[in-house]
């Protein structure tokens, strides 16, 4: 690929995506970014505002399933990288409404894959197309089972997991079928600047600040391997730069553990970063909710690829990033209130936490 990238992000408002569009736009001064996403909830415009970033960039409200708008952005913008991350993304959202996860999952990123092969025929010597994806796709691992690598099977067990498994065999199918130089990526679980309260880390943080409970799914016993968003979009940019068409790079922080743990090391930062006016631990809102139907117990990645082909490793390490997360939240009080305000955030926490009875 030449210089002078001019690149697409899809899903631009979303969290991985503010944090990948500052990452390009900081790694490659000669690059620009236009970012499409269709801003369904409420507090995507206050992201966006507090991203606030520079001349370089330009966004568009467009939604990925209008295949016309998305050929358009590619043709007006001369687009030679694009950077697939819209979708819908919170697995208990899917297991409450699935038929969304399909059409914006699957549906969707079948429309943006046919907009690119519409105009790649003319500029075909400089694209790529990197198409996000989760781990999630590969299903649960037992407690002493290998960690996922680029070989393992796919066996999604949630609709998310599912939707995305789909969009995932598009992509590839599409890559062999029409000779497009599309690549995938899987990527462990994420936390960071911009990650909305409606997924673990970042609402835990939200509830704690206002005192209230944080939920617990069954004995929270399960495992996750998290890794920094800045260490995932570095992993993104390689992977679009030094990958080869048809490849696929695993990312992960290799730093498996149990969500009660994770939970405590947030409680225990905080409470160093904001104490609690009555001087008690946050620990003490802890509480074991009902657990997710068919929650997958352990995710754990082996990114021994992306490490020796990309020359990729993660650079924040657990606590180091938990301690900048929280740190980044405690200093974004008027972005949490924009989300506290929002009618449909509150619908969410009402339908998934309300019925949900405590246990032991
Ligand atoms: P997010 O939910 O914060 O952002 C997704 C964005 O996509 C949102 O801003 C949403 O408005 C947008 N979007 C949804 N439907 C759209 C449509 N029809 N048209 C245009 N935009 C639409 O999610 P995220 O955590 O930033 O995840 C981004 C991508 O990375 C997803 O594809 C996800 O599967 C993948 N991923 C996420 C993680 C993680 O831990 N968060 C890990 C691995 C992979
Ligand atoms: P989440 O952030 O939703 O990511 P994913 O399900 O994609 O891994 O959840 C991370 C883990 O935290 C997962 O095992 C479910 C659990 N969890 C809770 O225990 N309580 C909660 O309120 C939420 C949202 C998640």
């Amino acid at each position: 690929m030449r210089d002078g990238r001019r690149v697409l992000v899809t899903g631009g408002a979303g969290f991985i995506g503010l944090n990948l569009i500052a990452y390009l736009l900081a790694t490659d001064p000669d690059l620009s970014v236009v970012s499409v996403d269709i801003l369904k909830y409420g507090w995507q415009q206050a992201s966006l505002a507090r991203a606030a970033f520079p001349s370089r960039h330009t966004f568009v409200q467009a939604d990925i399933l209008n295949q016309g708008a998305m050929t358009q952005i590619l043709k007006d913008h001369h687009i030679n990288l694009v950077f697939h991350l819209a979708a819908e993304t919170h697995v208990d959202r899917s297991i409450h409404s699935p038929e969304e996860f399909v059409q914006t999952n699957v549906v969707g990123t079948l429309r943006i894959l046919e907009a690119f092969r519409s105009v790649y025929g003319e500029r075909r010597e400089e694209m790529r197309f990197c198409h996000v994806s989760t781990d999630e796709v590969f299903g649960t691992l037992g407690q002493d089972a290998p960690a996922f690598d680029e070989e393992t099977c796919y066996a999604p067990r949630s609709p998310y997991a599912a939707s995305k498994a789909g969009a995932d065999h598009l992509a590839r199918a599409y890559q062999v079928t029409y000779d497009l130089p599309i690549l995938v990526t899987n990527c462990s679980n994420n936390y960071g600047p911009f990650q909305y309260p409606e997924k673990l880390i970042p609402l835990m943080i939200f509830n704690a600040l206002a005192g209230k409970p944080l939920p617990v799914y069954g004995d929270g016993k399960q495992k996750r391997d998290w890794l920094h968003v800045g260490d995932h979009c570095a992993g993104l940019w390689l992977a679009a730069t030094r990958g080869l068409p048809g490849e696929t790079h695993l990312f992960g922080g290799g730093e498996e553990t149990e969500n009660l743990t994770l939970v405590g090391m947030l409680c225990r930062l905080l409470d160093e970063m904001r104490p609690r006016d009555d001087g008690g631990s946050y620990a003490g809102l802890i509480y074991h909710v009902a657990d997710r139907p068919g929650h997958d117990r352990r995710y754990a990645v082996d990114s021994s690829k992306a490490r020796r082909d990309l020359g990729w490793a993660p650079q924040m390490g657990l606590e180091e990033g938990l301690r900048e997360t929280v740190g980044w939240y405690l200093n974004a009080g008027d972005w949490l209130v924009a989300i506290a305000a929002d009618g449909g955030f509150q619908d969410w926490l009402a339908t998934n936490y309300g019925g949900r009875e405590a246990t032991a």
